[in-house]
């Protein structure tokens, strides 16, 4: 299994993406604001992969903490959860983690544990947050390959494999990875994703390790292949969903959803329940990360562009929700009318929770799978 991001003795593990598929990696994060840096100079990235390491960045931060009172360690690990949330912007899994390591904080507070209990209970959830991550991909996985024809041509956009989980299946990717096990012949058509090029430095790494028949395609050939009926459905990730089903995920997917509504090609998006932000009425309200001008001017640190050429790099766009033919989640498919089908799936308890037996913790740690 690929292990995106690790707890450790030490501290937090995880592989570095951008030297990724040239060399493997590991980078050992030691304080909370290398975590930050890490996750804003994507070393990691992906939406889920970014809230379980912010998780695991809140953790190590209490962990190191050598604050004397519980008063003193509040303060500083409040720091820590704005010094996360100021990583990036788009992906609300991040937010969420967050809200969740101060949820597990507050009731660690509630119970008025003593200083080392109340470490042990807060690094506890965020090694529950890890946990199920992968649970939840494995979920989504198996809901999503229903969707799947056999044999199918799919098409995908940047990475949503394991790399941009906590590691195992992915998001979309565990949907090609869950079709493949139940023994679906599949070929993946791989967008290179620029200007970043998650799809042909991540995904295509990941595919050729198992063994998943695919081809790498530059971003501007996808409607060629469409439209010589070379594609059966698009899959992509999401880095946060509105209320109304508008998504919001790597730049170039609304271009996808556009060309595959014109060729009758469904587009499924793939995304836990941890990306949705029901808060946010439509993706107009959602943040759009712009990133640096280097990204577009530059490859493999070496210049493309003319220099002093203005340049525009928002990393996301929204597609509305109008494109979307279905979201998969852990709980099941939403199709539309997206406010019901969504808001109902967020009603639903938690299906990544341990079995109670496991949660009947001695009060030392919090329970796993609260949420
Ligand atoms: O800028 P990135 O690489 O973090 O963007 C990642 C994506 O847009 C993914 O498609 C998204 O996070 C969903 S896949 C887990």
């Amino acid at each position: 299994m690929i292990k995106t991001v690790e707890w450790t003795d030490e501290g937090v593990r995880v592989i570095d993406q951008r030297k990724l598929p040239h060399e493997e990696v590991y980078l050992l994060l030691r304080t909370p604001e290398e975590v930050a840096e890490a996750i804003r100079a994507m070393i990691v990235r992906g939406a889920p992969a970014i809230g379980v390491t912010a998780a695991f960045g809140l953790a190590l931060g209490v962990k190191r903490s050598s604050a004397l009172t519980v008063e003193e360690l509040e303060t500083e690990f409040e720091a820590f959860c704005q010094l996360m949330a100021r990583a990036r912007p788009t992906a609300v899994n991040l937010f969420w983690a967050i809200e969740r390591m101060r949820r597990a904080w507050a009731e660690a507070r509630r119970r008025n544990l003593p200083l080392p209990l109340l470490k042990e209970w807060v690094i506890q959830e965020a090694r529950n947050i890890y946990r199920e991550d992968i649970e939840t991909n494995w979920r989504m996985a198996h809901h999503g390959a229903t969707l799947i024809p056999d044999p199918a041509r799919i098409l995908t956009h940047c990475n949503t494999g394991a790399l941009a989980t906590a590691g195992g299946m992915g998001t979309a990717l565990g949907v090609v990875r869950a079709a493949v096990l139940m023994g679906k012949r599949v070929h993946v058509y791989v967008d290179e994703t620029r200007p970043f090029l998650q799809g042909a430095r991540l995904t295509a790494w990941e595919l050729l390790k198992e063994r998943i028949p695919a081809t790498l395609i530059t971003d501007n050939m996808a409607g060629y292949m469409m439209y010589r009926g070379l594609v059966d459905c698009v899959l992509v990730g999401a880095d946060r969903i509105a209320a109304n089903g508008d998504v919001a995920n790597k730049i170039g997917t609304y271009t996808l959803a556009i060309l595959a509504k014109e060729h009758g090609i469904p587009f499924y998006v793939v995304a836990p329940i941890s990306t949705l932000d029901l808060s946010i009425a439509s993706g107009e309200h959602i943040p759009i990360e712009e990133r640096p001008a280097i990204e577009v001017t530059h490859i493999n640190g070496r210049p493309i562009a003319p220099e002093g050429i203005a340049v525009a790099n928002p990393a996301f766009d929204i597609t509305p929700h109008r494109y979307v033919t279905a979201i998969v989640t852990e709980r099941g498919i939403a199709r539309p009318p997206y406010p019901e089908s969504l808001s109902a799936l967020a009603a639903q308890p938690d299906v990544a929770q341990a079995p109670a037996a496991e949660r009947a913790l001695s009060g030392d740690a919090p329970p796993s799978g609260s949420s």
